[in-house]
């Protein structure tokens, strides 16, 4: 990959659509993902392995990993709460799975039902699970910067999930902005911290658009040397146990802004906009994007 490179992993299918209340046919959301990947992304998280009760929408996790037609550069990730999830997810052929959990205990509570230490003595097993399966792990922590019930989280609880994963050999970290609270002095502050701690951890971010400055966060993160960021399709997304929740940051608000940045993302903005359409029609509502709206820069 060239220096100038960044991943853009495609969440749109996964936290894009877990709010949703409009159940999407499987048979949709592979056409969908199939011309994700013709417009050039590489990297997902396509669907989540989680309790059917809890997140309806993404029932049908298995039925969408069957259809997807992956090219060899295709990453297939999931989110994975529990054994049961891993092991759903261990026939599938998933790339790698996301263990997550929660730097706020209420979020956590709401989220996975447990305690952030039981999040945290979960994850041996369903390493194991997915280690025999030869699937990869990614550790996840949500409300890295700021929690819609606590306020400020306590950096301790978010040093001890790192700590947890690292111990298990995981070596990247997602952190999830889960209700934009990040601004660009906490996401600077926090990688700075993160950087200096675990110099050996690759680092994404996960932002939400909900206070508007996810770009800007975007571009505080490419100056600490951040070359990962989730995103989702016209900017759909929320996490349904967390107060407020809105849209992660806009793929193709994402793409317009590397590729005008001089970063290459391999992503062709114009096959973008048109997943964009494509997942507004399917959803039958206005998505939040705005290059979607506005179109290609002349
Ligand atoms: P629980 O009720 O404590 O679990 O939920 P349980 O073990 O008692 O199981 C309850 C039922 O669910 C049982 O079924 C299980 O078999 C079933 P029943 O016996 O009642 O028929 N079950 C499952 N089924 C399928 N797959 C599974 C699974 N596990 C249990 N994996 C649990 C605990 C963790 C399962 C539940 O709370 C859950 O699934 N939570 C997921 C929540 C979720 O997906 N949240 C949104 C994603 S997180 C997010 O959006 C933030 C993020 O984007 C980052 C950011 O923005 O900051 C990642
Ligand atoms: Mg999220």
């Amino acid at each position: 990959k060239p220096d100038n490179w960044v991943d853009i992993i495609e969440v749109g299918t996964r936290d894009g659509l877990q709010i949703e209340a409009k159940i999407i046919p499987a048979a949709k959301k592979i056409e969908i993902i199939n011309a994700m990947i013709d417009s050039g992304l590489r990297q997902f998280e396509v669907t989540s392995f989680v309790s059917p009760k809890a997140v309806p929408q993404l029932a049908d996790a298995v039925e969408v990993m069957a259809g997807v037609k992956r090219r060899a550069d295709t990453c297939l990730m999931a989110l994975v709460p529990n054994v049961k999830g891993a092991e759903r997810a261990a026939a599938t052929g998933l790339d790698a799975a996301v263990l997550f959990c929660s730097a706020s205990e209420t979020h956590n509570f709401k989220n996975l039902n447990r305690r952030i230490q039981d999040s945290i003595d979960g994850f041996a097993p369903i390493m194991e699970t997915l280690q025999q399966a030869g699937i990869g792990a990614v550790g996840a922590v949500a409300t890295a910067f700021g929690c819609p019930f606590e306020g400020e989280i306590e950096t301790v609880n978010m040093l001890r999930i790192v700590r947890a994963y690292v111990a298990l050999g995981i070596d990247h970290l997602t952190l999830g902005d889960t209700t934009g609270m990040a601004t660009p002095n906490n996401v600077r502050s926090t990688v700075r911290m993160l950087q200096d701690q675990f110099p050996q951890l690759k680092i994404s971010l996960h932002l939400h658009n909900t206070r508007g400055v996810g770009l800007a966060n975007v571009v505080v993160g490419l100056e600490e040397g951040i070359r990962r960021f989730d995103s989702s399709v016209g900017g759909l997304g929320g996490c349904p146990f967390a107060a407020g929740a809105t849209g992660n940051i806009c793929t193709e608000d994402l793409v317009y802004l590397l590729a005008e940045s001089g970063y290459e993302t391999g992503v062709d903005l114009r096959k973008s906009i048109d997943v964009a359409l494509m997942m507004e029609q399917a959803l039958e509502k206005p998505l939040p994007g705005q290059v979607m709206r506005a179109g290609e820069r002349l």
